[in-house]
Order: C-alpha cells, then structure tokens, then sequence
C-alpha cells in the first residue's frame, strides 16, 4: 500500500549535504478501499513489511474494516522509517540520565517507551538491535551535588548511576548498553569528535557572557528568562522554560558555529517530516529553526568546572556537558573506530524538555563532523503528580521502586504506558493507578483467561478443538442457519482481533503505545463479551452438538488471549509470559510471526489444537488494595 518515490540526490558539501536530507520520499497510505477489499477479500498487502519473508502470509488476515482508519500523517517510506524490515539496525537510546539525585517515574517513563519500542522490534522479526542507556555524570550540577553532599563526584556519579542500572533491570528494561560518560571509551569519543570539529574550522574562541542554568547545563538568552520572586521573596532570575535559576556568566569558551547550519538543518527537518514524533514536537523545531541561530558555547573553563572532560590541547577549557552527554550515543554505536555499521540508524527517544539538544544541536554536531543525523527523534512529555510539577522543594517526587512494591513491576509498566501520551503531560496518582490496574489487567484479561481455563469449563486442560461447522467462514454471517452457531458479533471479534496485530505495530512506529494498548484492551473486553454471550458454563459437555460449541468457543477465546500475550509482551512481559505459559505456547512461538489468529477459522492446521495447557500458576494478575492509609484519607478519617 506505498508508492515508492525518488530520494533526493546525494552531495557532498555543507550545503549539498543538506540536500541529502531533502525528500526522502513520502507515501500515503490508501484510505479508500479497493473493490476486492470492499467485497471483504483477504489482503496481505502490507504484511511483508511487518512481518518478513517468513510469515506465513496466507494466514495474515486483513479485514477491510483495518484499512479504514484515517490516516494522521502519512506514513514514512520504509527506507527510512519501518526499522521493522528484516535485517534492519535499530540503535533505540534513552536520554542519559543526570547522577544529580535518585531516579523518579519520569526518567521511569524515558527508559520504558524505549524499552516497549526495542522490545516490539524484537517480536518484529530478524535484524539487529540494541538498546542503549545510561547515565550523564559530567558538568557543574554533578559538581555542586557531590559538594553539597560532602562527598566526591565520582562517588556521587557511582553511587547513583547505580541506581539508575538497577532500578531499569528490576523494571525489566531490555538495555544491551549502559553507558557511563566517565568511561575512558567515551572519553575517547568526546575527545574525537571535538578533534573533528575542530579539524573542520568549526570551533573558535571567543569572550561570551549571558545567563547560564546549571540545573539545566545551557546558557540562555535575555528572551529565555524572567523575573521570580526566590523563597524568601527576594527577586531573583529564572529560565522561563523550566523556572530555574540563572546567573550572569562572562567568560572565555570555544564557540561552535551553530548558525551555519541553520539552513542545512531546515532542509533536512523539511525533507524528513517523520523525524521527529509526535508531530506537534517537530513543529516546534521548525519555528525555532525560523528564530536567529547564534553560535554555541562548548567549552567552560576549567576553572569553574573541573568535573568534565578537558578540551583536547587547551587545559584551561572542559568541553561543554551537552556536547560530551550527546556524544554518548556515538560512543555506544562504536565511535570513533566502528560506529558505520549503526550509525545512523539512531532513535531517540526523549523528553520534550531536552527537544532543543536532540534536534538542533545534536543534529548539527553531527553534520559538521560528516555524519547524518539520526534516523528518529521520539519526544514524550512529563509526568506531574497530582496535577504538580514533581519537585525535590514540593516534596512530590516519586519512586519508582516504591510503586514497583505497590503495583508490581509489570502493573506500574502498564500504568505508565498505557495512560502516558507524548503529546501531553500525565498526572499520577494511586487510585488512578489501581483502578485502571486491576480493570484492565487483573479483571478483563485475567479474568478472561481465569475463566476459559477453569477446570469446571475445561476439564481436560487441552486447547480444545475449533469446529468450522459451528462456526462457519461465512459470506453471509447474518444468516445463523450458515454460520453455524456464530452471531454477528462473533464475526465482529474475529475481524477486530485479525486486524489487532497491523494496528498495534502501526501504533508502535507512530511512537502511540498508549493507542496500541487501548485497541488491546478493546479486544480483550469484546472477547469478555463474546464469552459471556455464549455462557459456555451453561452448555453440557455429554451433548455432543453442545461439546462441539463449547469447544469451539473455548478454542476462539484461548485464541484472542494468545494473541494478546503475544502483543503485549513489549509491555507487560513477565505478565505475557505467564499468560501464554498458561496457554501452553512455547517460547520460539512468541514471535510476530506466530500472530495468525484463527488458522482453523481459515482453513488451516493449529499447532495448538489438542495440546495439553501449561500448569496453572494462580491468578494471572494480582488485584491491587488501596492501601488503608489513603482510603481513611479519601474517607476524611486522615488528614
Ligand atoms: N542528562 C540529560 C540528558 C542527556 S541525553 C544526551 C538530562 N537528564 S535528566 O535526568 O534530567 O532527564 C532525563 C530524561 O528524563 C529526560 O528525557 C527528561 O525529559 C525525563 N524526565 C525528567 N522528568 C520528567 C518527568 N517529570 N516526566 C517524564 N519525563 C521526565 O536531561
């Protein structure tokens, strides 16, 4: 369903090389449907690129109700985007994260859309992976943190990156990397790539003076800050983006020449319109890009700043901790010696706080020392709590190990994706993770699977067998006397559930999780509902008309929760795992490729059909108490 168009020359100048970053070649996706797929014909037209050569493509059911959704921005030609085509590099990265203070559920966020993204690539088919993380543990915030807490930055820096490494294994995040930017292999990069930009006249030195913002490591222009009143009421100066504190800062730095990459960076944002997501954050960069674009400090002086990594040949200057911090996705694609083999095949994903760093800067860093800017930058907005800003001062900040206990790791996994929308900033609270907790995962899903494996329904404990005669393939499913025992809204469900698997890989390029997961959830509750209409309990297993439908219907649940196991295993994967043990699905039949929902509906052998379930392990998900305490808060008993 894509119209292969021409990429735009290649050159070899500053501004050739912006050319390259011109159209690369946009598709639309067809909204109106062709008259073999009105007439409810079967379409795998879109299936190789989401599934490779080795899915089984006869079984890959398209219901045209799946081509239906309208499209949002057209999608991407696959030879930039859709990393899911076998044998493709993907090098998926988190931001690094500042040693400056324990992680909360915002960096939590950072770490587990990548996770979910890498994971789903994975499920994806064949092609090389990684997922990089890591900590920032360099520049005057690490500094006056390791001083104000009476110890050493490299101390603070170990002490705390270890937090960060073991809260993402205990989360389950999936990194291959963790990368420490006071390793001497990213030393060695730093060093590199400022030799390189210094090679290229890129750098010069020069006296600079303006507002600087330690918390945030930038300098920022009059524009950029205003007027506060401080705790004490005196008046005091702030960033206007994040609030905090500036102070006037004069000295001598080596400045890079941002402003001549203005034009490349333009051509390149206007030429690859998919690049950064979701599209409103690709907006922003393009009206900044509209704004002046002055050159950028890079250097301190080591006076001021010792905690860095020296400017090569000049010991008075470190180089700037945005340049160092940025590097580091160089460092772990191999740079300076092997980095060709992954790079660009670079993604982001960040904050929208750092947008400005991962989009103009970084970019342009890149293409002054020859190399292309990554393939994809993926922006999420922030977490609040209770409507505010999380904050040290407000006293609000939340521990993920400590939800981790509450909700369980998989629960909080869930909650965070499933209600975090990049487009827009997330409120946290408990109720709202518990209700939405134990709706969707304790009760629809493990309710689902409670039920249909239930010795009393299913006391064989087999996959049971489909029959087509209960349940026809029909053309005219209206017509109950041809399609066996099936309703309409049986039909429904099956078509819904063949169209899942192309509608959640949709949503996971267009970095919408949350929308994956809701059509997820959307299933599970229309597969609750056909198994409430049909009541299998109520049917007598020593009727063999009646054995036959219930069977067929145990058959058709067992199979939506396979399928939902399966797609829900970049987000929920212990969860998954237990429900498609359950199932009896052996670890090689998890793949994307094992998505063929209904084969016998189809006409086609099921490897599962009549095989023995896995062990029951107890209640799929556990359902989670609000604890005492804030119930007698929400009660009034407790101020
Ligand atoms: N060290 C820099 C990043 C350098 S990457 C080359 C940095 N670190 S950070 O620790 O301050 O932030 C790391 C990530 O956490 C950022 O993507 C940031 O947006 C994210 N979050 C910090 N607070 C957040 C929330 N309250 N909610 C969601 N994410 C937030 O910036």
């Amino acid at each position: 369903m894509r119209r292969p168009q021409r990429r735009a020359p290649i050159g070899r100048s500053l501004h050739a090389r912006a050319e390259r970053y011109g159209p690369r070649g946009e598709t639309s996706r067809v909204a109106s449907l062709t008259s073999r797929e009105r007439a409810g014909l079967r379409s795998v037209a879109l299936a190789p690129r989401l599934y490779g050569a080795a899915a089984d493509l006869t079984m890959l059911s398209l219901p045209a109700r799946c081509l239906l959704r309208p499209p949002r921005r057209p999608l991407p030609a696959p030879s930039r985007r859709g990393s899911s085509r076998p044998g493709r590099r993907w090098l998926l990265s988190t931001p690094i994260f500042y040693v400056n203070g324990p992680p909360h559920i915002g960096h939590l966020y950072s770490a587990l859309l990548a996770d979910a993204l890498h994971r789903h690539r994975g499920l994806l088919g064949p092609g090389p992976g990684r997922l990089a993380t890591g900590t920032d543990e360099h520049g005057l915030k690490i500094q006056q943190a390791a001083a104000a807490a009476g110890t050493s930055p490299s101390e603070l820096c170990a002490h705390v990156s270890g937090l960060f490494r073991d809260l993402f294994s205990r989360a389950a995040v999936s990194f291959t990397d963790f990368i420490r930017t006071t390793e001497p292999r990213h030393r060695r990069a730093v060093q590199c790539f400022w030799a390189a930009l210094q090679g290229r006249g890129l750098l010069y030195k020069d006296f600079y003076e303006g507002w600087y913002c330690t918390p945030d490591e930038c300098f920022l222009t009059q524009g950029q800050i205003t007027e506060r009143p401080d705790a004490q009421g005196r008046p005091c100066k702030v960033s206007l983006e994040s609030g905090h504190q500036v102070h006037w800062t004069k000295e001598e730095n080596y400045m890079f020449k941002l402003s001549e990459f203005q034009e490349p960076l333009r051509k390149w944002l206007q030429g690859n319109q998919h690049v950064i997501s979701p599209e409103p954050f690709y907006q922003v960069v393009l009206r900044w890009l509209e704004e002046d674009l002055p050159d950028l400090s890079v250097s301190r002086e080591r006076s001021r700043l010792q905690w860095g990594i020296p400017v090569p040949g000049d010991s008075t200057q470190t180089i700037y901790v945005w340049v160092d911090a940025l590097v580091n996705y160089l460092t772990v694609a191999g740079y300076p010696d092997a980095h060709h083999a992954w790079w660009p095949a670079a993604h982001h994903v960040v904050g929208k706080d750092i947008l400005k760093f991962h989009a103009i800067y970084w970019p342009a860093l890149l293409m002054a020392v020859g190399l292309d800017p990554p393939e994809q930058i993926y922006v999420h907005s922030h977490w609040t709590v209770h409507g505010q800003k999380m904050s040290k001062s407000l006293g609000n900040v939340v521990d993920p190990v400590a939800c981790f206990k509450q909700y369980t790791v998989d629960g909080f996994r869930y909650f965070l994706l499933r209600q975090g929308v990049p487009e827009r900033d997330c409120d946290y609270y408990e109720e709202k993770v518990i209700k939405l907790v134990n709706s969707e995962l304790a009760d629809a899903l493990g309710g689902l699977l409670n039920r249909c494996t239930a010795p009393s329904i299913n006391p064989s404990g087999i996959y049971p067998h489909f029959s087509e005669s209960c349940f026809r393939k029909g053309s005219d499913h209206m017509d109950v006397e041809a399609s066996g025992r099936a309703l309409a809204e049986d039909y429904e469900l099956v078509a819904s559930v063949d169209c899942l698997p192309l509608q959640v890989t949709d949503y996971f390029e267009h970095f919408q999780i949350y929308k994956a997961l809701e059509s997820v959830v959307a299933c599970v509750r229309q597969t609750n509902g056909f198994f409430q209409r049909h009541a299998p309990w109520k049917l007598c297993r020593d009727n063999p008309a009646e054995k036959c439908w219930l069977d067929t219907v145990l058959h058709v649940t067992l199979e939506c929760l396979r399928i939902y196991g399966i797609l829900l295993q970049p987000v929920i994967p212990a969860t998954a795992d237990k429900l498609l043990s359950r199932l009896g699905i052996k670890p090689e039949e998890r793949a994307f490729t094992d998505l063929t929902f209904l084969p016998r509906y189809h006409g086609k052998p099921c490897p599962f059909e009549g095989r023995r379930l896995g062990p029951d392990t107890g209640a799929l998900f556990p359902r989670l108490e609000t604890p005492r305490r804030r119930q007698l808060e929400i009660k009034g008993l407790r101020p």
